[in-house]
């Protein structure tokens, strides 16, 4: 089946992005950390590699930015919050691919500037900080942007909050099946992946990855933002625009779609007593960081079911990054006495 873009089908679909992981992610099993929990867990390390302290988001951009191309911008441009590892993300592969890059970030300077957005600042971005401003008036704003880019002459490329678009979910989808590779020549079995979820695209396309492969480890998103019951429409949304640009004629229902609401804490980006005990635990039973807003929380919704006896093992703790939030003095109470 030939899918909207011409693609033959997910072969073709999952090769049409621009190299930037430059080879798979490491998997490794997490010895003292599983002895810990109770649980053998083993660790996707997309936090690592190249792009600015890679993440989740590099796998989304390899393909939305070869949709840029394809389309001709020369203009990359996208909204998060001020922190938004998504945004220093596409900062990262607009300067590693001589692009412009415009990011409209909800938030005010204070202080120094740190953490991702100094990293936004070094790879050369231009940012418009918008105080006060909610998701709701910064989409409107970002479509603004790209009108009064097209008056200048400039062709920019829309990426919507997370870069959690169906193409963008295509990079998860691959990632999926690197994981499969990894665990077949590790002769793993694991039962169940972990990983942060918040705009959707990288659970949407996780559970592409799985459609397409016909089987492997089920998918449980822990929630960092949006609410039960919106989030797991949104995924289901993703997942099955993504899964027609790979020529599968599949609907996905939002009770196929797992996720764990229990972790989030009053707000998105609030600091939670589980999220710091989790970043804790990893640093120091195995060196590994996670961050207070996604991945820490998706630790501690991990931590929470073993301790519970709620999991089988091997599970796969999904590292998404946003490592450089930990170096932000605004995000909570401090992790150390
Ligand atoms: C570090 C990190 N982990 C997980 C996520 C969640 O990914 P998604 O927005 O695709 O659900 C994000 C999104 O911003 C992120 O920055």
């Amino acid at each position: 089946m030939r899918t909207d873009r011409g693609w033959s089908g997910p072969d073709e679909a999952l090769a049409s992005r621009v190299d930037m992981t430059l080879g798979p992610t490491p998997l490794h099993m997490l010895p003292r950390f599983s002895r810990e929990v109770g649980v053998e867990v083993w660790a996707k390390r997309d936090d690592i590699g190249s792009v600015g302290l890679l993440g989740n988001k590099v796998r989304k951009l390899e393909f939305l930015v070869a949709d840029a191309q394809r389309v001709g911008a020369n203009v990359l441009v996208t909204v998060g919050a001020v922190q938004s590892n998504h945004a220093r993300t596409t900062a990262c592969a607009a300067a590693m691919l001589g692009l412009r890059c415009v990011l409209i970030l909800g938030g005010a300077e204070s202080g120094t500037p740190s953490g991702n957005y100094l990293l936004d600042r070094l790879f050369g971005a231009e940012v418009e900080l918008v105080a006060g401003a909610g998701w709701d008036e910064l989409e409107p704003m970002l479509a603004k942007k790209c009108r009064d880019l097209e008056e200048e002459g400039q062709l920019p490329y829309l990426i919507p909050a997370g870069g959690s678009t169906p193409v963008g979910a295509l990079g998860l989808a691959r990632g999926y099946l690197e994981l499969a590779e990894q665990c077949a020549a590790a002769d793993l079995s694991p039962d169940l992946i972990v990983h942060a979820t918040s705009s959707g695209g990288t659970q949407a396309g996780l559970e592409v990855g799985r459609a397409i492969l016909g089987r492997g480890p089920r998918i449980l998103g822990v929630a960092v933002a949006k609410a039960a019951g919106v989030l797991e429409v949104e995924v289901a949304e993703i997942a099955t625009h993504a899964g027609r640009l790979a020529g599968m004629d599949r609907t996905w229902r939002q009770d196929e779609v797992a996720i764990d609401h229990s972790q989030r804490g009053h707000a998105y980006g609030a600091s939670t007593a589980a999220s710091q005990e989790a970043i804790r635990l990893l640093a120091h039973t195995e060196g590994i960081l996670t961050d207070p807003v996604y991945s820490g929380k998706a630790l501690a919704g991990l931590i929470d079911l073993a301790r519970q006896d709620r999991l089988r093992g091997p599970v796969v703790f999904w590292h998404t990054g946003g490592t450089p939030a930990l170096f932000d003095s605004n995000l909570g109470p401090p992790l150390i006495e």
